[in-house]
């Protein structure tokens, strides 16, 4: 039987569903080691300008697609854009969907692993972090069934529906993992050291500079704020009519962007302190690679009195953070085939996690394809699709529509030149800007 299609029950639910699909692990594992990668601050400045001009303005683009269309990515397309060639901009997404599934479960499976070794004290036991992650890499049928755990823990809370599932999770789960960021902030910064670490975030060093910072950066930008793949898109068709897009897509990019932050401190403040060779440190951050918050964070909780308490509650707020974004993943490709091919939720998920498990086995097997998943989604699929959306949003749609969307039908006010500024990044600034990085970053 067709669902009926639901909606967010309050402000503050759809606030935290939004964010909570933005924040994840793209801010706590992959920001950092993407600024270490990028040489720190001079990544973060192309980072917040990369939010500035393609994130707020394509969250506001994908809201107000999917909130006018009350469709799922593909099905927007299709009912703002019938008969036309559009709705592959949609289908792409949902694809882009499988793609990011297929590697972030592993990640999520390493974020359980850390927390169930927290509880039985063998973390804060250990005295090699980097070797214990190495065992846990080499591990690869552990992987797959921490995976396997995520996958259906995620499948579970999508089949629960839109209000009991995400809502109500979201919503208790944000507001502690925030907490406790700060207090681990606060606590990484005041270890003696801390400030070249800083340092290193937010002084630019020239020298640094490498030449794909850019499509790094935009690609982390994308990946962070979950867009170009049509999650906003899925999310924002259960807003209600009072939603102000541009205040939501707004709040949401500041939360996103402050939480990758405190990440950012938490980690470089630790790694700069407990180390006792700066002059490898930069290297070794890089070289840490995808490892680095497994690396870090149990050492400094292990500077800390009751190491054990600390770094069981971090990883497991960390794998809610991370739930909440697989959940906003997977309800992409289910709003997908529940309206596209009028399946059951629990026929789609019987797909949906048969075709995830396949795609986490390889990237727990090998490292390569793992990488090959990563980089094809955050620096080939989520831009280029936001390419088209702010093409499709620039040009194609009908002015009425942005305008009916970003006032309420007139209630919220926002004058005319405010549109006019908006449609002019929609049709010229952002895709000119994607695509000179993009050329760039391939051609550079
Ligand atoms: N934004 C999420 C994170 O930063 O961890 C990852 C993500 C979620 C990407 C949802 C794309 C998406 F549709």
């Amino acid at each position: 039987m067709r669902e009926k299609r639901s909606q967010f029950g309050s402000k503050l639910g759809m606030i935290a569903a939004a964010a909570g699909s933005a924040v994840g692990l793209g801010n706590i594992w992959r920001f950092p080691s993407e600024t270490a990668d990028g040489g720190g601050a001079i990544f973060i400045l192309v980072y917040i300008f990369c939010i500035l001009l393609f994130g707020v303005p394509l969250m506001v683009a994908e809201f107000l697609l999917g909130r006018s269309s009350r469709a799922n990515a593909a099905g927007a397309f299709h009912k703002l854009a019938a008969g036309t060639q559009w709705k592959w901009v949609g289908r792409v997404g949902v694809l882009s969907g499988f793609v990011i599934l297929g590697f972030y479960m592993v990640v999520c499976g390493w974020t359980l692993d850390y927390f169930f070794q927290s509880i039985t004290g063998n973390i804060v036991n250990a005295t090699d972090f980097g070797a214990h992650f190495s065992s846990l890499l080499d591990n690869k049928i552990k992987q797959i069934l921490l995976m396997l755990v995520f996958l259906l823990l995620t499948a579970y809370f999508i089949y629960a529906g839109v209000q009991k599932g995400i809502e109500s999770s979201a919503k208790v789960m944000m507001p502690l993992l925030f907490l406790l960021l700060i207090v681990m902030s606060i606590r990484a910064m005041t270890l003696n050291g801390a400030g070249e670490g800083l340092a290193f975030l937010f002084k630019p060093n020239l020298a640094e500079v490498k030449s794909t910072v850019f499509i790094d950066a935009m690609g982390q930008a994308f990946f962070s704020l979950s867009l170009g793949m049509g999650c906003m898109l899925t999310y924002a068709s259960y807003f209600n009519k009072e939603t102000n897009l541009i205040k939501t897509s707004i709040q949401v990019s500041i939360l996103d962007t402050i939480v990758a932050l405190m990440a950012g401190i938490i980690i470089f403040s630790s790694a700069f302190a407990l180390t006792n060779n700066t002059d490898t440190i930069v290297s070794e951050l890089v070289a840490g690679g995808p490892g680095l918050l497994f690396i870090t964070i149990p050492d400094l909780f292990n500077q800390m009195p009751g190491s054990a308490i600390w770094s069981s509650l971090f990883f497991l707020l960390l794998a809610i953070a991370a739930l909440t974004s697989t959940i906003s993943l997977m309800e992409v490709v289910t709003a997908y085939l529940l309206e596209e091919y009028k399946m059951t939720r629990k026929r789609a998920l019987q797909y949906i996690v048969s075709g995830v498990f396949v795609l986490g086995v390889f990237s727990a097997i090998s490292s390569g394809f793992f990488n090959f998943l990563d980089i094809i989604s955050a620096k080939f699929m989520m831009p280029i699709g936001g390419l088209f959306i702010s093409l499709f949003v620039g040009w194609y749609l009908d002015k009425k529509i942005i305008q009916v969307e970003i006032t309420n039908d007139g209630s919220l006010r926002f004058g005319i030149g405010f549109l006019k500024a908006y449609s002019f990044i929609l049709k010229f600034l952002a895709p000119a800007g994607i695509l000179v990085i993009f050329l760039y970053g391939l051609l550079g």
